[in-house]
């Protein structure tokens, strides 16, 4: 079976250069661009390599990217200050912080106390209430960045069998509400699921977030399934993905590579739940949408 590559790098090129074109007519028609900050307890160093990351892809679009780093022994309450401080500063348009943090900081705390119309990685209880409903504007970044590489496939979602491996709530069920949304027919596997093999087999569409190297058998793929590997494993010196990759793509019509799959998407998806941010909260001070 002949499959197709769904790479990251490629994807994540396109819909960069979209949004730096909508951020170049935002620049125009409101005078500025979104500005969003990452507030780091600490100096992880993976954290940090992460964020540089992120600077390089807010660069390219045109998002202005600031971090703000508070050191290792910031209190609970001095961090919850702070983020009560941007969500009052109406120059700040979305608020990011990243595990891991010091063990003093309660990061769920933390991160829900960022305000939902600043909340950039979707993960406050409003805007995942708000997936359910199907009216999220700020979706998180992940689960984004599976869709977009399922719709580049360019195959209708309606009535396929999807099976999403992983219950997290940053990844698996986001995305199960998704799938769930364009119309697919969804069971979320965990590690209490019996007989795994067996509702993969059957899978159009399999969304691995596992967090387990080469765990998903190329045998178990349906042929000409849709395969998104979410998986990011260490194995010695190299990153494997939770799917066993060169089995799967004898049998899968497409499938992402790890790495240069899913990662690369994610980081522009931060970028462009900056500009929903940002549009949304210029229309409220404005009383206006912004013009077309
Ligand atoms: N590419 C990216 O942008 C990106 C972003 C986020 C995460 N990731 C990666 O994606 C992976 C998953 O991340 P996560 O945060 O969702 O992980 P997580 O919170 O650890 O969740 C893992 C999920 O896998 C399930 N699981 C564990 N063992 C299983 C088994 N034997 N059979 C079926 N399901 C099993 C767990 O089930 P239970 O709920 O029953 O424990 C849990 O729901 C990790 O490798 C992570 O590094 C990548």
């Amino acid at each position: 079976m002949s499959f197709q590559l769904l790479d990251g790098r490629k994807l994540a090129a396109q819909l960069k250069q979209q949004l730096k074109q909508e951020i170049l007519h935002l620049r125009g028609s409101t005078g500025d661009v979104p500005r969003i900050i990452n507030l780091m307890v600490g100096q992880d160093p993976a954290a940090q390599s992460y964020a540089r990351s992120q600077m390089k892809t807010a660069d390219e679009v045109g998002v202005k990217y600031e971090l703000l780093n508070l050191p290792e022994n910031t209190k609970q309450k001095e961090l919850l200050q702070k983020i009560d401080q941007l969500n009052r500063d109406s120059s700040v348009n979305g608020v990011i912080i990243y595990k891991p943090v010091p063990s003093q900081i309660d990061y769920q705390l933390a991160a829900g106390s960022i305000s939902a119309s600043k909340d950039l990685e979707g993960i406050n209880a409003l805007n995942l209430g708000k997936m359910i409903l199907g009216e999220a504007a700020m979706i998180p970044c992940t689960p984004a960045a599976v869709m977009e590489h399922i719709k580049s496939t360019g195959v209708l979602l309606r009535g396929k069998e999807a099976v999403v491996v992983g219950r997290s709530e940053i990844v698996g069920k986001p995305v199960s509400l998704l799938l769930l949304k364009e119309h697919a027919t969804v069971t979320i596997c965990h590690s209490a699921t019996a007989k795994l093999e067996e509702q993969i087999k059957r899978a159009d569409i399999i969304v691995a977030a596992v967090g387990k190297p080469s765990f998903i058998k190329g045998a178990w793929i349906k042929p000409g399934a849709i395969v998104v590997d979410v998986g990011i494993n260490q194995v010695g010196n190299k990153i494997v993905g939770d799917v066993e990759f060169d089995q799967a793509c004898q049998k899968a019509g497409y499938i992402t590579p790890v790495p240069g799959g899913v990662g690369p998407v994610t980081a522009v998806m931060l970028m462009n739940n900056a500009v929903t941010a940002y549009k949304a909260q210029w229309a409220q001070r404005e009383s206006a949408p912004i013009k077309k």
